[in-house]
């Protein structure tokens, strides 16, 4: 089984990790439907939430007791833990370290998660960056593709929306280098536009990508159309940017009518606008609910190939 520690970024795992990981988040599908297990009876787990957080937050949490561990927590913490007082992120998880065994974190800087695990005795795992990363996300993403299509490989895929800021998208590109034949289309309003490191890498790594304006055209030719909301909270005061790009490209039924039928519709959530939720929940192809419950999965699958004794 492959030797996992500290979780920070997507480069981190390769194709042989990925099946480990699929493997493993395979079994615990089987023990949640079988009331679960106590092979980490005697851990704790510390959720450090310094943003906002549903899926990740809460996935993370209930996979700790489906496993029979414990969990402690903050969200808020910028607000409810000591870092209101003023204590660096580097003091909290040394601190934190001494009462779990695994840091669970989310903050609002890029590379936050790096600098924990540069200080901490106990593994951690990244559950967002600011606009960096989010690794376990892109995963859970990776594990829906193949769940959903059957196969990673030739693989064609749509990522729209916000991908300026989107972590989600950026850490799915770094996955996506390590299958073959993988075509990527960003399809962004101006303002955000995927980075230039990422096209660098996809570039470096003999990935194809190509951007595109036109998401209908775009829609008809993938496997898959990875949504991301338009995110406010990144724009600070730019509030001409976010209006001009918030609304621009939405997923309604004339964007289901030129899919294929076997395509799917991925969204990491939440969304807010950018998918016509009258017009496409109901379609068997939008998969983003079912693919946020695979997110329990995955990290079950990870606190118990982290946490638990051979
Ligand atoms: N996908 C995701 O990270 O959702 P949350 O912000 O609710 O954790």
């Amino acid at each position: 089984m492959s030797d996992l520690r500290h979780i920070t970024e997507a480069q981190q795992f390769d194709r042989d990790i990925m099946a480990d990981i699929f493997r493993v988040t395979r079994e615990m599908e089987q023990v949640v439907q079988h009331y679960g297990s106590n092979i980490l009876s005697r851990r704790v787990m510390a959720t450090l939430f310094y943003e906002p957080s549903t899926r990740t937050r809460l996935s993370f949490e209930s996979a700790m007791c489906r496993l029979g561990g414990h969990v402690i927590t903050t969200e808020s913490a910028q607000e409810f833990s000591s870092a209101s007082k003023g204590e660096t992120l580097e003091d909290t998880i040394r601190i934190v370290g001494g009462y779990a065994d695994i840091i669970v974190l989310r903050h609002f800087e890029s590379g936050a998660s790096r600098r924990a695990a540069a200080v901490s005795q106990v593994p951690v795992i990244s559950a967002g960056d600011g606009p960096g990363q989010h690794p376990t996300q892109a995963l859970l993403d990776v594990y829906t593709i193949e769940k959903e299509i059957g196969h990673l490989d030739g693989i064609s895929i749509a990522l729209v929306g916000d991908l300026a800021n989107g972590r989600t998208a950026r850490s799915l590109c770094y996955l996506l280098t390590k299958f073959r034949d993988t075509r990527i289309y960003f399809v962004a309003p101006q303002v955000v536009r995927m980075g230039e490191d990422i096209k660098e890498y996809l570039t470096r790594n003999g990935v194809h990508w190509e951007e595109s304006t036109d998401l209908v055209e775009t829609a008809a030719k993938v496997d898959v159309i990875y949504q991301t909301r338009i995110q406010r909270e990144r724009f600070g005061d730019r509030v001409q940017d976010y209006q001009q790009a918030r609304g621009k490209y939405i997923i309604d039924k004339r964007i289901l009518d030129c899919m294929q039928d076997d395509a799917i519709i991925m969204h990491p959530l939440p969304r807010v606008d950018e998918i016509n939720a009258e017009e496409v929940d109901a379609d068997p192809r939008a998969a983003y609910f079912r693919q946020a419950h695979n997110g329990l999965y995955v990290r079950m699958a990870l606190l118990r190939m982290i946490l638990a004794s051979p």
